[in-house]
């Protein structure tokens, strides 16, 4: 046997179509592509060409209609929806644009959520939510108050310790400082970058915007032949 680690990502001739009324719009078309463990890559292309669909899939959210994704060496065909939840809950964590925190609990109850899933005692549970938190550095005197009371910068970072909460060696980022302004942005992106170095994250960040994808250690340019092509209707 070999001792070289799978890839982190080997997406193998993925496609994926949506319909919309009688029109098919082909998001991937036999799509290919290899993260190594431990990159930070940036996934560059504008709106619309499918990044948000590519990384559901890499995450098991959505299924291709053809084609090969394997995670760690697991390939995710093999897996049922209640096998998916649980890898899901172990081995990835998503970080969107808009955060998605639950608004009527405190930034503490929404990163304890993913952890709910795994068995813990509720001390465990409480020490490793304050570690996540203060690993994304959120101040600790703000760790009960509700998503509405922090700036969008600190929401982001309540959303990273949710998806860091659970150690998890891969982090899906959509678009992870679309909503916020240049110096939060910034600190998000050097906060990833951290992850990356320190914690040996793995992390796919996709990308419209190009100062962003300079936070990475690889930036690829996702090439219009592979996604966002648009065939008409079969
Ligand atoms: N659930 C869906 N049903 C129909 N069309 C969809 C769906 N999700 C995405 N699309 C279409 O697929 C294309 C890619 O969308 P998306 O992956 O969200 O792109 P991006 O994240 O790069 O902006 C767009 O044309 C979008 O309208
Ligand atoms: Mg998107």
């Amino acid at each position: 046997m070999s001792s070289v680690p799978p890839p982190a990502i080997q997406m193998t001739e993925v496609s994926k179509h949506y319909r919309r009324g009688d029109e098919t719009v082909h998001v991937l078309d036999h799509f290919t592509l290899t993260v190594e463990p431990e990159a930070f890559v940036a996934l560059m292309a504008p709106s619309g060409s499918g990044k948000s669909t590519l990384l559901n899939l890499v995450g098991g959210l959505d299924r291709p209609d053809s084609g090969r994704i394997e995670i760690a060496g697991t390939d995710l065909a093999t897996l049922n929806e209640a096998a998916l939840t649980r890898w899901r809950a172990r081995n990835l964590g998503f970080i969107f644009q808009l955060y998605y925190l639950i608004p009527v609990l405190s930034a503490a109850r929404n990163v304890e959520l993913p952890l709910l899933l795994l068995p813990l005692s509720r001390e465990e549970r409480h020490r490793r939510v304050e570690a996540a938190l203060t690993l994304a550095g959120l101040p600790a005197e703000r760790h009960r108050f509700r998503p509405t009371e922090l700036s969008g910068g600190q929401q982001q970072r309540v959303a990273i310790a949710r998806a860091i909460v659970t150690d998890p060696p891969l982090l899906l980022c959509d678009e992870p400082t679309g909503d916020l302004d240049r110096s939060a942005g910034d600190e998000i992106l050097n906060l990833l970058q951290t992850l990356n170095e320190r914690l040996r994250k793995t992390i796919v960040m996709v990308t419209h915007d190009p100062h962003a994808a300079t936070f990475a250690s690889r930036r690829i340019d996702l090439d219009k032949g592979l996604v966002g092509e648009r065939r008409p209707a079969t």
